[in-house]
């Protein structure tokens, strides 16, 4: 037997000492040499006092732990770190790397025959996947589930899509400060992820869907009884993979598998961050996503989920209608069937015992949709040779195709100082860019491409401007906004040639955002653009020397398999 407590030992030359050093050592802990023979799942625990998004982690491990044992299995919790999207400085996608190397590294490193992944916030099951897709090992992803709904003044509130809302409201001077105040006390009532269709409801949907997390997994309240037992079933689960020595992520994340989960994407209109995200983990396995394929998608997939940002509802109500196994039943033309998943089934199986729940109104059927064509639109055109991204299904119809004068923002910095000043030279046609906020150049590429509406605009009650930028913006946002510009600025992508004063064309139909400026000029100031400095030390200096483009998924290139 080479599993188990015999898996991967530490190297002293004596493989006979190394695992009599390892029983001596772990029997400190008070096991029992037949606990120490069962087959061990870790377990990552993600806990920390930073981390609300994953504050039930600790009763999703109890529960996990019951169930492996149930199962016959012994469960082996160990700590990764955790990130949380308004705890992280500059940005949490500048650490999603860091915590994919951690992940990976502990999971290569410790005795672990399956694993259960225990995260939720956004760049955390992202982080999760990409390294346990490196690592090979048999795994099962339990999300943290999403928060329930939060209430003001008779209101229906959600993170963080309200956060915005409200928060442009106050900008606007219709909120005063003590109403602000104590509308931060009702956005986020409980534990768990943001209970709009953001990023981190998307990659658990997504996770769902893909097959490596259990039937309701992506959708069952954090606080609810169903995320508890669903914990005690995905440990079952664990010990079952371990047992068969698979299937691994390798296994499960086929193309077809990969396909069925962004085709759920559009569906769900869902965020923007997981086809980064997604590119990333598929890249751990060489499998590249092919833009041009999803665009193709979005054309033929209707929005079927009825959820904020995009629609009305919030991830409580998705689940109580019956969450992705109904969804992949009203999807079931657009699928592989086949796809198999942790549960031993096929997404046919799957399908097979979705619930169906008369009258609910948040999935919808294809015959009826909240919107003809899916939710994110690839762009290209002078401005985005690489690729760029739209979220159709939060954009104001009217300004899907636009042309207007470029106002231009050199970074965060610049934009915080300009924006709102009253001499701004801006006008509501004109289209706002924001640059130098990419991988490479914020860096970490933050949340930052929904430029706030400068504020004499707001005031004047003007709500959505084309915007343009090689950021991203959070899953929960809305607006005509168009993101990931590739190659970003920082590396002398297009939109460090545009001037304030440039007509920019977004043309969303035809897929395209021009600058329409002449190839001379151009050339011009491509010769007189310098790149910025990199950095000295550190994870700084490894992030900026390794990070891929926003179309190779952000990871680090050492990263990727050598081909
Ligand atoms: Fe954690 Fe929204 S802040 S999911």
């Amino acid at each position: 037997m080479t599993g188990g407590l015999r898996k991967g030992l530490t190297s002293y030359g004596d493989d006979g000492f190394s695992l009599f050093l390892r029983r001596a050592f772990i029997k400190a802990m008070g096991f029992t040499d037949d606990a120490l023979d069962r087959p061990i799942i870790g377990i990552t625990d993600t806990a920390s006092d930073f981390n609300p998004c994953h504050g039930n982690v600790p009763d999703l491990i109890a529960a996990a732990k019951r169930g492996i044992m149930l199962a016959g299995g012994l469960p082996m919790a160990f700590p990764t770190i955790s990130i949380h999207e308004s705890f992280a400085h500059p940005t949490s996608m500048f650490l999603r790397n860091l915590m994919a190397l951690d992940t990976e590294e502990m999971l290569r490193a410790q005795p672990i025959d399956a694993v259960l992944l225990i995260g939720g916030c956004d760049k955390t099951l992202p982080a999760q996947m990409m390294g346990a897709a490196s690592a090979d090992i048999p795994a099962v992803v339990l999300p943290t589930g999403p928060m329930l709904v939060g209430h003001y003044r008779g209101e229906v509130l959600g993170a963080c899509t309200d956060c915005r809302r409200l928060w442009a409201r106050h900008r606007a001077g219709e909120l005063d400060a003590a109403e602000i105040d104590a509308i931060s006390g009702r956005l986020a009532p409980t534990k768990g992820t943001c209970m709009v269709m953001g990023t981190a409801s998307t990659i658990a949907c997504m996770t769902e869907a893909i097959g490596l997390a259990l039937p309701g997994a992506g959708t069952a309240p954090a606080t609810h009884a169903d995320r508890v037992r669903l914990a005690e079933a995905s440990g079952a689960a664990c010990v079952r993979l371990a047992g068969a020595g698979g299937p691994t992520l390798r296994q499960i994340i086929t193309p077809a598998a990969l396909r069925n989960a962004l085709t759920v994407l559009q569906a769900i209109g869902g965020s923007t961050n997981a086809l980064i995200h997604f590119t990333a983990i598929a890249g751990r396995l060489g499998l590249p996503v092919d833009l041009d394929m999803f665009d193709r998608l979005g054309r033929e997939v209707p929005v079927l989920v009825d959820l904020k940002p995009s629609g009305a509802h919030y991830m409580e109500h998705f689940h109580w209608a019956g969450g992705v196994p109904r969804l992949l039943a009203e999807l079931a033309s657009f699928l592989d069937l086949s796809a198999v998943t942790v549960s031993g089934s096929t997404i046919a199986e799957t399908i097979a015992s979705a619930e169906l729940v008369p009258g609910q109104e948040v999935i919808r059927p294809c015959g009826a949709p909240i919107q003809v064509g899916g939710g994110l639109a690839v762009l290209r055109g002078s401005l985005a040779p690489g690729g760029a991204v739209l979220k159709r299904s939060a954009a104001t119809p009217a300004l899907l195709r636009h042309e207007g004068r470029a106002v231009v923002f050199d970074g965060l910095a610049d934009m915080a100082a300009r924006i709102d000043r009253d001499d701004l030279d801006v006008t509501e046609g004109d289209v706002l860019v924001l640059r130098n906020a990419g991988p490479k150049g914020a860096p970490g590429m933050p949340e930052a491409g929904a430029l706030p509406i400068p504020r004499k605009l707001a005031r004047a009650g003007v709500k959505d401007m084309v915007r343009i930028s090689d950021a991203r913006m959070s899953g929960t946002a809305f607006g005509t906004i168009v993101l990931h510009a590739t190659p970003e600025a920082a590396v002398g992508g297009p939109l460090a040639l545009v001037r304030s004063g440039d007509r920019i064309r977004l043309d969303t139909e035809a897929r395209r955002i021009d600058l329409l400026v002449d190839a001379a000029t151009l050339a011009e100031r491509q010769a007189a653009w310098t790149a910025p400095a990199g950095a000295e030390r550190g994870y700084l200096r490894l992030f900026l020397d390794q990070v891929l483009q926003a179309d190779a998924g952000c990871d680090f290139a050492f990263c990727r398999p050598a081909t």
